[in-house]
């Protein structure tokens, strides 16, 4: 198995890393500082071993890829029942940072847009923001393995430009979804979204989701399997925003990307796949992430769906 998996990993980047299109993300000033042709990919087993090519030990912010975590937490915290009164699990087929809720259940549509991003952190226990966020940062870091920190330029880049995010607060919190101060919500969420990992340690947080909440490297029990599984499905349906009907079509697998160039996905009971190329496209999916996903799933005949 292992040469295999470094043989296709191999192949495929030297493939994908042809493909020069897309465009960093720069709406978040900090953001537009990377290098735009950093490429990796990292596959982690069951085993806990990780295969990796190119840059994937470069630190990037997770952005977006948060959400499926945070997610998980505010699960763990409340109960299916009660986050589902408060996030519904549509595909909402709209852009990530759309400013709306269904109209007929005034919820967010699903937990990997902003509205139900930002709501999934307000739900996250703790007697403060600051407790909040490190019990999210705690969480993030017993997925990956290893201790992450945060970035604090891209987070103070973020806080300085995010009025759309607040925008997104304040309509949660007219709506009664966020029930405090949605300021801070929204600051737990930019905080999050700056939380610093590598494409290494992003495969690994997706083999503990494809391990069903067990970290293969460290053995840490870290979320419960009904949980896994609730947040694998919102993942498959609404993880790559609005292209995630194509996404479904054409790689199948629980995925999640995020605009710092990140992509992971979750092959179930088996593989946690991660892919790092800041090159974004329309929709704000990495362009060699999808390709490179797209790709792995063909060779290793990851298409279940
Ligand atoms: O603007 C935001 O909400 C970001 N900090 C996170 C967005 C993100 O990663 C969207 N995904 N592709």
């Amino acid at each position: 198995m292992g040469n295999v998996v470094d043989e296709f990993i191999t192949r495929v980047y030297d493939v994908v890393r042809t493909n020069p299109s897309g465009e960093v993300a720069d709406y978040i000033p900090e953001l537009a500082a990377v290098a735009p042709d950093g490429f990796g990919i990292a596959v982690a087993t069951g085993d806990g071993h990780v295969y990796e090519v190119g840059d994937t030990s470069v630190p990037f912010t997770i952005q977006s890829i948060s959400k499926p975590f945070t997610y998980a937490l505010a699960l763990a915290d409340h109960g299916v029942d009660a986050v589902a009164e408060k996030i519904d699990v549509e595909p909402s087929g709209e852009p990530f940072n759309e400013i709306s809720l269904d109209p007929d259940t005034e919820r967010p549509r699903n937990p990997m847009i902003n509205a139900g991003a930002i709501t999934a952190a307000s739900l996250v226990q703790g007697a403060n923001p600051a407790e909040q966020f490190e019990r999210i940062r705690a969480l993030y870091s017993r997925c990956a393995g290893r201790n992450l920190g945060l970035d604090e330029a891209v987070y103070r880049s973020e806080a300085r430009t995010g009025h759309r995010n607040r925008a997104i607060g304040y309509m949660l919190r007219s709506f009664g979804v966020i029930t405090d101060d949605p300021d801070d919500a929204v600051d737990v969420y930019f905080r999050q979204c700056s939380i610093e990992v590598t494409c290494r340690d992003l495969a690994l947080m997706a083999a503990t989701l494809a391990n069903n909440g067990v970290n293969p490297s460290t053995r840490d029990r870290v979320l419960n399997p009904a949980l896994v599984e609730r947040v694998l499905s919102v993942m498959t349906t609404c993880g790559m925003y609005d292209a995630a009907g194509e996404w479904v079509t054409e790689v199948g697998m629980p995925a999640k990307s995020g605009v710092g160039g990140g992509v992971l996905a979750v092959l179930p009971g088996q593989l946690g796949i991660a892919v790092y190329s800041p090159r974004l496209d329309r929709h704000g999916n990495s362009v060699r992430g999808v390709q490179a996903c797209r790709e792995l799933s063909r060779d290793l005949e990851l298409h279940f769906l």
